[in-house]
């Protein structure tokens, strides 16, 4: 069986750098996480939360699924959602989609892939949601205004997830963000929905 050597090399290498510039780095992570932020993205290899903010280990708690979906019934995404509120007390929960998602894509032809079919439903519920936005554009048009209708729905859905209610409730500082992230220019975009608590 192959072990990936060059990736346990690469590994190596990058712990002694790190070691090198900081000795204390990894004892002092090891002891706490204290994120500010959870980040819920496509599972998509080319959009990984840390590098694409320039956060570092231990700055962000992720969360990613094919096409960045909150389901009101998935315990991975809840179970997710409620410790990084409850227990890391985050103050910002991102849900950052991105163009040319390849789950969006698929939720807008008509073709079936299987398994993931029931997944991307939740997707496909989000054009039924808006169908007459989607009149008269162009097959990409529809691809990117999905991309971006889905993180708003998101938004919606992780607002209301009895967490997030909750925090709201009981005054925490919590703000919940939409941003969409451009793979070909690697740039992310503000969609200004973001929702926050009443601080009082
Ligand atoms: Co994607």
């Amino acid at each position: 069986m192959k072990s990936l050597k060059h990736l346990f090399d690469s590994n190596a290498a990058w712990a002694s750098s790190i070691k090198e510039n900081d000795p204390e780095y990894f004892t002092r992570l090891s002891k706490q996480q204290a994120p500010e932020y959870l980040w819920i993205g496509c599972s998509d290899s080319r959009v990984p939360a840390n590098q694409i903010t320039g956060l570092q280990p231990g700055e962000v708690f992720v969360h990613r699924n094919i096409g960045n979906v909150v389901v009101h019934t998935d315990l991975n995404c809840l179970s997710v959602v409620q410790f990084a509120v409850e227990v890391l007390k985050v103050k910002h929960i991102i849900i950052c989609g991105h163009y040319g998602c390849g789950g969006i894509k698929a939720s807008l032809d008509n073709e079936e892939h299987g398994l993931i079919d029931n997944w991307l439903r939740h997707i496909k519920d989000v054009v039924r949601f808006n169908a007459e936005q989607f009149e008269g554009l162009e097959h990409d048009a529809k691809v990117n205004l999905l991309c971006e209708l889905n993180v708003k729905e998101q938004v919606n859905n992780i607002c209301n997830t009895t967490i997030v209610q909750n925090a709201w409730k009981q005054g925490h500082e919590l703000s919940v963000h939409g941003w969409i992230y451009n793979i070909e220019n690697g740039v992310l975009k503000d969609l200004h929905t973001c929702v926050s608590s009443k601080i009082k």
